[in-house]
């Protein structure tokens, strides 16, 4: 039996299952929009309302993701310290494209006070505190326009708007394929999906 540690409460479970689902659709209808002359997988108009509306409920999941990174001491798990950190970002990428492979000790081992490897603390940090919040400003922008935009160079203001917004969709959109394969390395290639929804790690 797998040695088993207890990461994930019920708040991050149920933030991290509705941001997933709600990604998915963004990802879906932003690319249906994107790619809507002459058709695309989803209508213009089904897609504008859904991603409209789906991008305001993962605004406010959000809200519970900073609020419990302040409130608990998940948000710990998210600092890093730059010094050392290109050192430490290489010894876990040799791990996972050799080490791993030969049956090697993982540089970082996962435990209750390191919830993360380097790599998914750098990917993590940066996706939850960078792209996530620029998506969601610019996509509000883009949301009201008129309240903001006249005040920010007209239709240069949209499409910087609209650059930032497409490019963090995209940032985000690769960083799910990624993560997704990474969370089949665990101690099974389930396992790591079944922790985050009963909240248990099971040791790799
Ligand atoms: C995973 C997150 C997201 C992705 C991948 C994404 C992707 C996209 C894409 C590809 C477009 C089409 C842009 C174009 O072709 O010029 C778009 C438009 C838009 N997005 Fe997002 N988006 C995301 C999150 C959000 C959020 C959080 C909001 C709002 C709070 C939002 C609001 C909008 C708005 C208002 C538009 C303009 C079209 C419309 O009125 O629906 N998006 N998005
Ligand atoms: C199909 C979609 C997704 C699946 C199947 C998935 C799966 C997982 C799994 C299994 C874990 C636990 C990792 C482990 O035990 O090593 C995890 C953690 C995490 N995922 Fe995802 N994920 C998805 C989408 C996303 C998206 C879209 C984001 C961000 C935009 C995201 C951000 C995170 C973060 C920040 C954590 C760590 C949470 C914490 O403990 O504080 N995930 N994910």
């Amino acid at each position: 039996m797998a040695q088993k540690i207890f990461l994930y409460p019920a708040w991050i479970r149920f933030w991290h299952l509705l941001n997933a689902l709600l990604c998915l659709l963004l990802i879906v209808t932003g690319l249906s929009m994107h790619y809507s002359n002459p058709g695309a997988l989803v209508g213009f108009r089904v897609s504008v309302q859904v991603h409209n509306l789906s991008g305001i409920i993962l605004s406010l999941n959000y809200l519970i993701f900073l609020v419990g990174n302040t409130i608990t001491n998940n948000g710990v798990f998210y600092r890093f310290a730059l010094k050392g950190m290109i050192d430490r970002l290489f010894k876990q990428f040799g791990y996972y494209t050799g080490g791993l492979f030969k049956g090697e000790k993982a540089p970082f081992p996962i435990n209750e006070s390191r919830k993360f490897n380097p790599l998914q603390q750098f990917t993590y940090g940066s996706i939850m505190y960078m792209a996530v919040p620029l998506v969601i400003i610019s996509g509000f922008i883009m949301l009201y326009p008129e309240l903001i935009l006249p005040h920010f160079k007209g239709l240069i203001g949209v499409f910087l708007t609209d650059l930032i917004h497409i490019t963090m969709g995209f940032f985000i959109s690769v960083f799910l394929i990624i993560h997704v394969y990474f969370c089949t390395i665990g101690h099974t290639t389930i396992s790591n999906f079944k922790s985050m929804i009963n909240g248990w790690h099971e040791v790799h």
